[in-house]
């Protein structure tokens, strides 16, 4: 199990050196010869592995077109750098910061199930480097990847919950676990139905973390996911293909536990709640069914259009609860929709809020840390698009055969927190495409965009937040992000 320590490492007698080699001009002699003979021209992205006259590696030329260095360089860096250890030299103290926390992103990898552990190269983490701060952004990372890429027998609600609890029990953190039938009692009557037909051997729960609540004079954060440790589909079962990868399911919980997991460990000056809704959603005689009107915590009832749309079902009764707080602040991230990946492809995750502020500064974080993310409306006039005939709402938008992500959305923001500003996060939550740093799997997505505009908003800015980051930072209105290098 790979550890932002174990690849982002304080020092190394052995390191050699990776240098910048920018418009491949200025090589000489037997390395420009060698660069030649591989047809190294310095390409963004592209890597020479440069040996020194025993045959050896001596260093290594990473090219750099004329643009900044893309923030998530890195990433494809440790993929392709050969084992042992490296350190950056040659580079602006903002380029190395980015490429040192790139590079640990781009170090993991998943093999639990594997014989032998996998072993990645290391880095150096360089001069002027937070280290401590960049491993617990990369681990924040990992821990979602590595939930994610568990399969759903091994990362069930009680693992959920487990994930949960050492969370809380790491920061100091309340956590209060519903169960089974009582949350029909504790009046999560949604959360409930989605998730019965496991029970009791994989029963629903709502898990609740609370974290410096007693100062109330702190802004209130609340953070919302959606754990589906297994999407089948229930009754409306999904194809082989549709199911194939759904123990990503829970993604959104394993964002916010992270996400969580980064602001209690920066002691970010805030009081935190974070609400999971941790379900499966099975098929068994105590089904939930197409037809069904469920209750839900804030009073509204729903008709199940499709017991495949049961995110939004589970979220409403964890976005209800947030509310009951009070927050200043809700993000909530969820595996909500395939829609949102033909609207925008895996690689972008679409952000809903209707807080202009909220918009312009997680699209600028989210810039400036190279985690994109692209805006999307909670366009009012689809609003009707979740009524329903013999309830209050539908679940599926049935008549809309498009627009599901934003449909899907508009169902949220009935049940979204009315104090503060509130702001919803379509992740993807997965890589299908393998690339150099990004393995096929699980992945992180606005994380570390949330993080930063968090830390920007409540954190003293005498606590240093230069960090690492994209060299270029984008006007706080632009959503103009470069992809990443394939
Ligand atoms: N978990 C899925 C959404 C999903 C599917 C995310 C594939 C990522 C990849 C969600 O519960 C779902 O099934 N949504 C349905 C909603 C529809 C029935 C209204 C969808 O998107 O098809
Ligand atoms: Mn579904
Ligand atoms: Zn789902």
């Amino acid at each position: 199990m790979i550890a932002a320590a174990d690849v982002l490492i304080a020092d190394s007698e052995a390191a050699l050196p990776v240098r910048p080699a920018r418009g491949g001009s200025g090589l000489e002699g037997a390395v420009a010869a060698w660069a030649a003979a591989n047809d190294f021209v310095g390409k963004p992205g592209q890597l020479l592995i440069v040996p020194g006259p025993a045959g050896a590696p001596d260093h290594a030329l990473l090219g750099v077109g004329d643009a900044a260095v893309d923030a998530m360089a890195g990433r494809a860096l440790a993929a392709k750098l050969p084992v042992g250890d490296w350190r950056l030299e040659g580079w602006e103290p903002a380029e190395a910061h980015g490429l040192a926390l790139s590079f640990a992103l781009g170090a993991y990898r998943f093999d639990r199930y594997k014989a032998k552990p996998a072993v990645p190269p290391r880095l150096v983490g360089p001069e002027g480097l937070d280290l401590a701060a960049a491993q617990a952004v990369a681990d924040a990372c990992f821990r979602v990847r590595r939930m994610v890429d568990t399969p759903a027998a091994d990362m069930g609600p009680a693992e959920i919950e487990a994930e949960a609890r050492e969370v809380a029990q790491a920061h100091g953190a309340s956590i209060q676990v519903t169960t089974g039938d009582a949350l029909l009692k504790a009046n999560y009557p949604a959360v409930h139905a989605v998730g019965r037909a496991a029970a009791p051997h994989r029963a629903p729960r709502l898990i609740e973390m609370g974290w410096n609540l007693d100062a109330a004079d702190r802004p209130l954060v609340a953070l919302v996911g959606k754990g589906v440790a297994f999407d089948s589909g229930g009754l409306d079962i999904k194809p082989a293909a549709g199911m194939r990868n759904m123990k990503k399911d829970m993604g959104g919980a394993a964002h916010v536990l992270g996400l969580a997991r980064l602001i209690m460990g920066a002691k970010l000056p805030v009081r935190l709640v974070v609400l999971v809704a941790a379900v499966e959603n099975a098929i068994s005689g105590d089904a939930f069914r197409p037809g069904d009107v469920l209750k839900t915590r804030k009073g509204l009832t729903v008709e199940v259009g499709n017991t495949d749309a049961e995110g939004r079902l589970i979220l409403s009764d964890a976005l209800a609860r947030a509310g009951e707080h009070r927050p200043d602040l809700t993000l909530d991230f969820a595996t909500l929709t395939g829609a949102a990946r033909v609207a925008l492809g895996p690689e972008l995750p679409p952000l809903y809020t209707d807080d202009e502020a909220l918009a312009a500064d997680l699209l600028a974080a989210s810039a400036r840390v190279g985690d994109p993310m692209w805006r999307m409306p909670l366009w009012s006039g689809y609003r009707s698009s979740v009524e329903a005939e013999i309830a209050d709402l539908r679940n599926d938008s049935a008549a809309w055969a498009q627009a599901g992500s934003v449909t899907a959305a508009l169902f949220l923001q009935r049940f979204a927190p009315e104090t503060g500003a509130w702001a919803h996060l379509d992740v993807f939550a997965w890589n299908p495409r393998a690339r150099p740093g990004w393995p096929e799997g699980g992945e992180a997505q606005g994380i570390r965009a949330a993080f930063d505009m968090l830390e920007r908003r409540y954190a003293s800015r005498a606590q240093g937040l230069g960090k690492g980051g994209a060299a270029a930072s984008p006007g706080p209105d632009s959503q103009a992000l470069s992809p990443p290098p394939r």
